[in-house]
């Protein structure tokens, strides 16, 4: 599939299968979120531009590299895509939160927005919008439209489960936009949850079911 890019690292795959599992508790639920999203962020942030400069080692002046002033923003979806967040912070520090609180509306499955809060630069940020589930797309979807009405132009979107509807819904309507996600699993049942997924990510980082 054009621009999706399946994580299939080991450490990943193997923190995935214990996530999917319905006997995990909340706590460990949400430390596996948190880790996941920190090693996708490692990947995810690969094409990141370097600079070269010059470094005192107390030996002798050495050449190195670092990011070239890339400006970041990290913007989760509410609410499971929250539980991304500190695992992306923890490896870029300096990059901003925005927020973007959006439900499904159960009877229609489509999105409706309650929450939305930027850093007042966020057109000059690449932005990394977050969320454990891509099922219909209809969230990150209008989530990155939104996005976009704020002058974004470089975005990318992290999920850890996706569901090929919502791939596909992504390419039609944000093909300039890379996913990322850790599994890409079979198909969405009648309520529009991902088979086989882990459920409600949401509750299950909350505990609120
Ligand atoms: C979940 C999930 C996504 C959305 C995915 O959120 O975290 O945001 O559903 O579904 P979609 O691709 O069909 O739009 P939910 O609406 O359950 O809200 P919550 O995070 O507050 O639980
Ligand atoms: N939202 C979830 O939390 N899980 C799914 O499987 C689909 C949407």
């Amino acid at each position: 599939m054009n621009n999706v890019c399946v994580f299939d690292h080991p450490l990943i795959q193997h923190k995935l299968s214990i996530l999917r599992d319905k006997n995990t508790s909340v706590k460990e639920f949400r430390e596996l979120v948190s880790e996941i999203a920190m090693l996708m962020c490692y990947e995810a942030t690969r094409d990141l531009p370097l600079e070269e400069i010059e470094v005192e080692t107390p030996i002798a002046v050495a050449k190195a590299r670092r990011i070239s002033g890339k400006k970041l923003a990290v913007v989760p979806i509410l609410r499971a895509g929250l539980g991304m967040v500190d695992g992306m912070v923890s490896l870029i520090p300096n990059a901003k939160v925005g927020h973007i609180g959006l439900f499904r509306d159960p009877e229609t499955k489509e999105p409706v927005k309650y929450y939305f809060k930027m850093p007042p630069d966020i057109a000059e940020r690449d932005v990394i919008v977050v969320d454990p589930m891509l099922a219909t797309g209809g969230s990150a979807s209008a989530a990155i439209s939104f996005i976009k009405e704020t002058g974004v132009s470089r975005i990318k979107l992290m999920c850890i489960i996706g569901a090929p509807e919502g791939v596909e819904r992504m390419q039609q309507d944000h093909p300039d936009v890379p996913i990322y996600i850790a599994a890409l699993d079979e198909k969405l049942n009648e309520n529009a949850y991902i088979v086989p997924g882990l459920g409600d990510a949401g509750d299950r980082i909350f505990g609120t079911k």
